[in-house]
């Protein structure tokens, strides 16, 4: 197809889109919506964040979303905290507010409630409501009676799932070139109305318009749409995270098997990675998982079995597997550096992964917060995630570095603890020179222990033999 065409078939699928929720999932939606040629009204019922959104400006750091922004705002995309308003004007309404987790684990629904009871006052006219945002199985059925309750009548909406599998850093990519799309109807309309949201993909015309989103490596285009009920759709998302949670720690689990034996955790999962009913990916060992979906989710799918009769101990065992990997990368620390109390460290990374600004439930922060109750004191360096950080590390012992190896100046040894790029990327000379003294703690793996060895750093990471090079090299190196 040419571009001219393919822009003609996007814009022949146009339709118009309110999302309700401009955060790390819903502006990435709105963003890439309109990307596919919808017309898209952005709600979100925090007004500062709405005006920053209409100033042009980014709330969050992700990759890509800067560009979408620009090349829609004001055009096919808009900004407004009024959601009666945008629902009037709307086809499809897709609600990506927050659903945290509450005191007891189960999901928080409140924020999706309350956009139910509002909605339910603003429908004029059929409208397909769509949950986003991660949600335990029966929610669709939750939103409807609130709906009906406040007085929505039954033939002006019905309530589809849709779930969302973009991973943050990643967003945008993730979101356009997705694995498979999901959704999850119980009747032919609602269907219809996702299918013809999801044509520019399922079709192929977004990938030959004039100028897509560049496609990743291994890109599936065009994206199967998989059709199911809106409970089964509901339950592949809880289930797709806690299998990648589950993988993450079954690895993590054999990463300190490799510590045991002196085995090479790398070695051990290209292996298993080969196997293609398993396959190489989320399989990197490390200080375990964060962020705002897979420990909530797990707590949330847990929850919900409990309630249905089933106790899902597997989930259990992966969430205390990653609890108990963070205090095993303490050890390491201990064992590197003997005693804690008033030792420097240079700390690399505090978001939760590479990528993003984001640092809810990051592993990272827990283990800074470990290492200042132990009496370290920490220099840290991330590139984008220190504001937001600043926000939740309110205990002092705390300095917030330029650059990495300004982290690094005169510590008595660096931490790595978030995957980013430019970590994996650093001048080892430069630092060895920066360091008091040579000595890596990796929770990430993303160097390689002979290349470390053979400059001269004492390196310790996860799953992999410690290098401990003759001392008598670390000191001259040093002198
Ligand atoms: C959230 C959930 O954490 C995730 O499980 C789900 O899949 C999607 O929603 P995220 O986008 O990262 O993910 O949440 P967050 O960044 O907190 O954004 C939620 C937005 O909704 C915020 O901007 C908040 O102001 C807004 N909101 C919240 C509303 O507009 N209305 C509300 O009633 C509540
Ligand atoms: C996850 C899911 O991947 C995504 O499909 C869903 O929509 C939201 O939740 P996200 O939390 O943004 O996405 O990031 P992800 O790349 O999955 O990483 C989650 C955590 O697992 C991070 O802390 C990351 O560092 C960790 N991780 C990931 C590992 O420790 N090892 C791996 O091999 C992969």
């Amino acid at each position: 197809m040419t571009p001219e065409r393919a822009a003609m078939a996007l814009s022949e699928h146009g339709m118009k889109i309110t999302v309700v929720g401009s955060g790390y999932v819903g502006l990435v939606a709105a963003a890439c919506f309109a990307d596919m040629g919808h017309e898209i009204i952005s709600v979100d019922n925090d007004a500062s964040k709405t005006a920053m959104l209409q100033r042009g400006d980014i709330p969050i750091h992700e990759q890509h979303l800067p560009e979408l922004l620009a090349r829609h705002r004001d055009r096919s995309i808009r900004f407004s905290s009024s959601l009666p308003d945008a629902v009037r004007g709307s086809d499809a309404i897709f609600i990506a507010v927050g659903t945290p987790q509450s005191g007891d684990g189960q999901a928080d629904l409140s924020y999706v409630e309350s956009v139910a009871r509002e909605l339910a006052r603003a429908v004029n006219g059929y409208k397909l409501i769509v949950e986003k945002s991660t949600v335990p199985v029966f929610t669709h059925d939750w939103i409807r009676k609130v709906m009906l309750l406040n007085g929505a009548s039954a033939d002006s909406f019905q309530v589809a799932s849709n779930p969302e599998f973009l991973r943050e850093g990643t967003a945008v990519t993730d979101f356009l070139y997705p694995d498979r799309i999901v959704i999850g109807v119980d009747s032919p309309r609602a269907g219809n109305i996702l299918r013809e949201i999801y044509a520019p993909l399922t079709s192929g015309a977004y990938y030959s318009h004039a100028n897509p989103v560049p496609a990743p490596d291994n890109a599936c285009v065009p994206p199967p749409l998989i059709e199911t009920s809106a409970k089964s759709a509901e339950l592949i998302k809880h289930a797709s995270n806690a299998f990648l949670a589950l993988k993450i720690s079954f690895v993590n689990a054999v990463a300190n098997m490799c510590e045991f034996v002196g085995a090479d955790v790398r070695q051990v999962c290209n292996g298993i990675g080969a196997d293609t009913r398993i396959g190489p990916r989320f399989l990197n060992p490390g200080i375990g998982y964060g962020g705002s979906c897979f420990p909530k989710d797990l707590m949330a799918f847990r929850a919900v079995a409990r309630e249905c009769g089933y106790e899902f101990r597997l989930l259990d065992e992966v969430i205390n597997i990653n609890e108990d990997q963070r205090h095993r990368f303490l050890r390491k620390v201990r064992k590197a550096l003997w005693t804690l109390r008033g030792k420097r460290l240079a700390v690399l990374g505090l978001s939760f992964k590479g990528g993003t600004d984001d640092v809810r439930e990051s592993p990272a922060i827990a283990v800074v917060e470990m290492l200042l109750k132990e009496g370290s004191e920490i220099r840290v360096y991330d590139p984008a995630a220190m504001d937001r950080a600043r926000e939740v590390l309110l205990v002092s012992g705390v300095t917030y570095a330029q650059s990495a190896y300004d982290a690094a100046a005169e510590a008595d040894a660096l931490l790595i603890l978030t995957d980013w790029a430019e970590f994996a990327a650093l001048d080892l000379d430069r630092l060895h020179a920066a360091l008091a003294y040579p000595i890596v703690i990796d929770g990430r793996n993303l160097y390689d222990p002979d290349i470390m060895a053979a400059h001269g750093f004492l390196y310790y990471s996860v799953g992999r033999p410690d290098v401990q090079p003759a001392m008598q090299r670390v000191i001259a190196a040093q002198s």
